[in-house]
């Protein structure tokens, strides 16, 4: 009996971090989930942009030389941006450009 009831709690500790661990901060601010979940609409999950709707690339030669700086600024300055830059952490800002420079390799 008292083994079954171990088995239980073993049970539902593991039940109850498998529900918890996907919203924990650090894999919410993982770049890769940041960019899927706040850029890949518009610039596409590969980054290439979407010329037809002027959605600049982020994998150009222009991109890759804009400076970290100049990323970060873009994407919170940016008008287009409003919507997404207000749901960014400065943090997050830095994550998700990583992520993109991660991409122009
Ligand atoms: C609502 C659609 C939309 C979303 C979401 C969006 N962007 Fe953009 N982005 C644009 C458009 C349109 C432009 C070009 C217009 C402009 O320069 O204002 C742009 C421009 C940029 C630029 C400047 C590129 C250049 O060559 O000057 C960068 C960098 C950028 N976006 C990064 C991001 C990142 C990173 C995210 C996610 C945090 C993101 N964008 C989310 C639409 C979007």
């Amino acid at each position: 009996m008292k083994t079954t009831k171990l088995v239980m709690l073993v049970m539902t500790i593991a039940v109850a971090l498998f529900i918890l661990i996907p919203n924990l901060s650090w894999a919410a601010d993982d770049g890769a989930t940041l960019y899927k979940a706040k850029c890949a609409m518009c610039h596409g999950p590969d980054a290439a942009g979407k010329p037809a709707a002027k959605i600049p690339s982020l994998i150009s030669d222009e991109a890759k030389k804009m400076s970290d700086d100049d990323l970060a600024k873009a994407v919170t300055e940016k008008p287009r941006h409003a919507g997404v830059a207000k749901s960014l952490t400065p943090d997050r800002v830095k994550t998700v450009v990583t992520y993109v420079r991660s991409l122009q390799k």
